[in-house]
């Protein structure tokens, strides 16, 4: 399947209709997900531990100040988890590295069970709740430490993925990082129909970043993960 334009001239109401029932099919299909780690993760909760681990020393290498790298996260105050679902990686990776957390994310029902999953005291660094489609998220500008994206840029257009970076861009502090870590298909991109997801390739990342007018400043495949799942890779741009 191709690519779903955003024009939005009168001949194309057609492809309006095409791409808000691209939206409105992954609405549908996570709303009926259980908010459990293993409704996260499609059935495979048994990688969460090796995808958090290698999140942790990927993320780690820009905080370490040890690092030769050019790029250090300057402060560790706030990092926003886009797509968060119940707050798997804001639980166990970034409230472990930042002082308070925002999570954002379309389905509600996973938004409001974030505080039980998180826990009383650890939620009480949960600075705000957005619940929201990424490709309709404004965030406030110089705002955040570090933008984690995860699992969820494939229920984007193109269009709507370039923009929502730019945003994300201007929405980073002047030491501020962004990371990305999705599935990534070999040799072309491939759309599943269940969940109305595109699964990109490398190259196709890449382009969309430099798009966004950031530049790539690491990336790294996930070890350890089942061979049947699709190849799973970490970038971190800015
Ligand atoms: C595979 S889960 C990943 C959740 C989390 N990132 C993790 O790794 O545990 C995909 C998440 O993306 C969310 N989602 C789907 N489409 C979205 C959109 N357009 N904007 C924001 N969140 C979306 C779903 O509600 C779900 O929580």
């Amino acid at each position: 399947m191709s690519e779903i334009s955003d024009q939005t001239t009168s001949s194309d109401d057609n492809k309006n209709e095409k791409k808000l029932k691209f939206y409105h099919l992954s609405e549908d299909y996570w709303a009926k997900q259980p908010p459990t780690v293993n409704g996260m993760l499609g059935g495979f909760d048994y990688v969460s531990k090796a995808d958090i681990d290698q999140s942790q020393s990927f993320l780690g290498s820009f905080l370490n100040n040890k690092s030769v790298s050019k790029y250090h996260i300057g402060e560790t105050k706030l990092a926003i988890d886009c797509g968060a679902g119940i707050g798997r990686i804001t639980k166990n990776l970034l409230l472990k590295n930042f002082d308070y957390v925002e999570m954002v994310d379309v389905t509600e029902g996973f938004i409001s069970e974030a505080k039980n999953y998180i826990g009383q005291e650890d939620s009480k660094r949960i600075a705000k709740f957005h619940v929201c489609g990424l490709q309709n998220f404004y965030p406030e500008v110089s705002k955040y430490d570090c933008i984690w994206i995860q699992w969820v840029l494939g229920y984007l257009t193109d269009s709507d993925l370039v923009d929502f970076l730019k945003r994300c861009k201007l929405a980073l502090k002047p030491n501020g990082i962004c990371f990305i870590k999705e599935n990534l298909s070999k040799d072309e991109r491939e759309f599943d129909e269940e969940d109305s997801s595109y699964t990109r390739t490398k190259q196709e990342y890449v382009n969309i970043i430099h798009k966004a007018g950031m530049h790539l400043i690491k990336d790294e495949k996930q070890r350890n993960f089942p061979k049947e799942l699709y190849e799973v890779r970490l970038f971190a741009f800015k």
